[in-house]
């Protein structure tokens, strides 16, 4: 199973996947949090990546779907190994046309091919406050919210202990960058989507865990029978 999610920055993408990966049995593949790890280790493409990142533009196209076919192949071994992965869950991932046909490709090579995409419908106007007051784990992954989703002990990740801090890119000339590159690159893509009968929305602006089980229903596939009558 492949599943996307869809949707602006601050709309969710990320504290949701943390949730739904372990109820999907479902393997992450967040380009942004692929980047941000590589700029940690300091390599070549990470140091690349930081920059355009922290400036709020797009990491090129091929360099992007290089980094998503390497998860594939992992994936591949994985599931090879494991019955309980059954697919992957994509966060922030395609953003671009290009990026989007790439996958269909990289799928389709392996048999397999996109699920569902899910829109996490957010206003506007809600979302530069949610990335104002967004926090995340020093370690990487965990992402918390200083009023709407806030951790035990402030300043602290409830998972694993280390101090939570704010995102180089969430200043208001990198947010502002980033949500005008969504709007004019990105949100085209849920016509692609919509166009092939693959995407559903749903309301990302009611509590967390609201959010994760209308996804849940969302990507489920209807049951055969469900809807028959007698
Ligand atoms: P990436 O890491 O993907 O960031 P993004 O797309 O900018 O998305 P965000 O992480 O900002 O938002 P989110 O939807 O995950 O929101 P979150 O769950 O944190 O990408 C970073 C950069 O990497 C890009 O700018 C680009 O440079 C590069 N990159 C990545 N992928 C690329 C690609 N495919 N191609 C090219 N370049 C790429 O939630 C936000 C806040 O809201 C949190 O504080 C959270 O606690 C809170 N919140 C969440 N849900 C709710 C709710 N229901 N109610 C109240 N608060 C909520």
């Amino acid at each position: 199973m492949h599943v996307i999610l869809m949707g602006p920055q601050g709309s969710g993408k990320g504290t949701q996947a943390e949730r739904l990966l372990p109820r999907l049995g479902l393997v992450s593949i967040a380009t942004g949090e692929l980047f941000r790890n590589a700029a940690r280790l300091g390599t070549p493409l990470g140091l690349r990546a930081k920059s355009l990142m922290d400036r709020g533009e797009l990491v090129p196209d091929d360099v992007t779907i290089g980094l998503v076919e390497e998860k594939l192949d992992a994936l591949g071994v994985l599931r090879s190994r494991d019955p309980a992965v059954l697919g992957a869950l994509y966060d922030g991932f395609p953003r671009t046309e290009a990026q989007a046909r790439a996958l269909d490709d990289a799928l389709g090579r392996r048999s397999e091919r996109v699920d569902s995409v899910v829109l996490i419908d957010v206003p506007r106007e809600r979302l530069v406050e949610r990335l104002a007051g967004r926090r995340v784990c020093a370690n990487g992954g965990h992402v918390y919210h200083t009023v709407f989703n806030p951790p035990k002990v402030e300043g602290v990740c409830d998972i694993c202990g280390a101090p939570l801090v704010q995102r180089a890119d969430d200043t208001p000339d990198a947010v502002r960058r980033r949500l005008e590159t969504y709007f004019r690159t990105t949100e085209p893509l849920l016509a692609f989507y919509r166009g092939r009968g693959l995407l559903k929305t749903v309301d990302g602006d009611a509590p967390i865990d609201e959010v994760t089980e209308a996804i849940v229903r969302a990507v489920q596939p209807v049951p055969s029978g469900a809807g028959r009558v007698g």
